[in-house]
């Protein structure tokens, strides 16, 4: 099945973020929808993904758990008999847009009784009875640790029940579930190696809608990008919220050390990343999201180690004033994160890829400070940003001790000097790239002519080239002769 995204509904605006495609928790507002994976008998479920990569993801784990008790999916949410949304909560931009996209089910509803309207994930978890009971607009509530629940809450809607969980839990990690592909190009996947954040930055709400981090086991880590691999795949991404901590061990929580059968094994994250890596040369590895304080060059000397590990680190700074980024409760400084840039350049060199997130008019923030973040998006120079005006949370740290005092005039002005300087970066990086020759993984047709495909480099740019006798899913060689400041452009060697 090829990707199916919708892009012809008005109300969904994707404004919000420039982000050219989405990141691990860097959140979209267009949403992705199943695939056809029906029976003629079965209960046919419609799902539509909001926000980060984490929840497209979830939503191959939810189609998982469905499949296995007896439903189908669907890709017409016309024809399903449920419809689920999985929704993002990061900003209320996001909230708002998924809110519309309910009133347009209910519309639906209306006609038809019979059909059933389910809200997963981060929104969910957020707004737990209020959609449910306050306003009636869903039928079913899961939040993101209660998935395999899923099955059991629509009964309980068939039999006219409450049907609630937003559980979270500290040993879910789904480890044992085969996700569905769905919206696969049979090239990439995305693999969740952790889940949750313990890391309460006071503007995110992450901590609050997925609860604490733990660590998935490496075996089934393992076997999943291997199958993946025999499958035809050549692309895997694994994903966190801060990659840098995964920490699996086989001693669980709670267990003493001498009740342990086996020796005990610890597994961080630079050893995982090379796990994946020696499962085959051609199965290039990518992984989202870093954290800067915890960034370690021991995963800088894993990558470079390994020519299949590509050359590309999403590293958020979200402001580059020491004031803020502690009023943020990020535990680093702008001297360390620039430390670890500089640690990236000397271990991986200038080619490889960064990008970063950044929100423009946090609490407080004056225009000096401001200032701080444009010269530090000066310094660094990232390939890609993804960039947001401070949007408060209720129930976050920040929400509870500072005022959200920026007006939304100021923000947007400050949004968009850091817009038009990274605008200037991505193209000087690009031409940068002019002249050389990149071994490029083909993933698709060019969206604007067929006689072109397009694929990225190890640091994770769009190149497009005249297709020639170059297939889907394979390796080549390109040298760059052009770019624009969003795409390199060149030729087969
Ligand atoms: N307002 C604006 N942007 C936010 N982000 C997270 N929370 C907020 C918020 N309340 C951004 C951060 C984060 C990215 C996923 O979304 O930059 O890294
Ligand atoms: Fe949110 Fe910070 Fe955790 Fe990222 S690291 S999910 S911004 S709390």
């Amino acid at each position: 099945m090829k990707n199916k995204l919708i892009t012809d509904i008005p109300l969904l605006d994707s404004s919000e973020s420039v982000a050219p495609h989405t990141e691990a928790h860097t959140p979209c507002t267009t949403p992705k929808i199943t695939e056809d994976n029906a029976l003629p008998h079965q209960r046919k479920l419609y799902i539509e993904s909001f926000g980060c990569q984490m929840n497209f993801s979830d939503s191959e784990i939810v189609a998982s758990v469905m499949l296995e008790h007896g439903f189908g999916t669907t890709s017409n949410h016309l024809e399903a008999d449920l419809i689920f949304l999985n929704t993002c909560a990061i900003r209320d931009k996001a909230e708002q847009t998924i809110r519309k996209r309910l009133m347009q089910f209910n519309v639906i509803k209306r006609k038809r009784p019979d059909l059933l309207i389910g809200i997963l994930g981060c929104m969910a978890e957020r707004l737990k009875h209020k959609l449910l009971e306050e306003e009636k607009l869903v039928d079913l509530v899961a939040g993101p640790d209660a998935y395999r629940d899923l099955p059991n809450l629509v009964f309980k809607v068939d039999d006219g029940q409450k049907a609630l969980n937003v559980l979270l839990s500290r040993e879910e990690t789904y480890a044992d579930i085969a996700p569905v592909r769905l919206n696969s190009n049979g090239i990439s996947a995305f693999i969740s190696i952790m889940r949750g954040c313990d890391n309460m930055c006071t503007f995110c709400v992450v901590p609050f809608t997925r609860g604490r981090e733990r660590s998935r086991s490496p075996y089934t880590i393992l076997a999943e990008a291997q199958e993946l691999f025999d499958k035809g795949y050549r692309e895997v991404t694994l994903l966190g919220q801060n990659v840098d901590s995964y920490k699996w061990t086989n001693l669980e929580r709670g267990q003493k050390l001498e009740e342990l059968q086996e020796p005990k094994i610890e597994v961080n994250f630079a050893q995982l990343l090379e796990m994946v890596a020696k499962i085959h040369p051609d199965l290039r590895v990518r992984f989202t999201t870093s954290h800067p304080k915890d960034m370690t060059d021991e995963v800088l000397q894993t990558m470079a180690a390994y020519e299949n590990i590509c050359k590309y680190i999403h590293l958020p700074i979200q402001s580059g004033n020491n004031r803020i980024l502690k009023l943020m409760n990020r535990n680093y400084t702008r001297e360390w994160y620039l430390e670890r840039i500089a640690a990236i350049r000397r271990i991986l060199g200038n080619e490889c890829g960064l990008s970063t997130d950044i929100i423009s008019g946090f609490c407080t923030e004056t225009e000096a400070e401001h200032q701080d973040t444009v010269s530090l998006m000066d310094a660094v120079q990232f390939d890609m940003n993804y960039m947001f005006a401070y949007s408060e949370r209720p129930g976050t740290l920040a929400a509870k001790k500072y005022a959200d005092d920026i007006s939304p005039e100021i923000k947007r002005q400050r949004l968009e000097e850091i817009i038009s300087h990274q605008r200037e970066h991505g193209h000087n990086r690009n031409k940068l790239d002019v002249g050389s020759t990149q071994k490029i993984l083909v993933d698709g047709y060019s969206r604007r002519s067929q006689e072109h495909l397009q694929g990225r480099t190890s640091s994770n740019k769009v190149v497009v080239f005249p297709k020639e006798n170059a297939k889907i899913g394979e390796y080549v060689m390109v040298y760059i002769e052009d770019c624009s400041s969003g795409t390199l452009l060149g030729r087969l060697v």
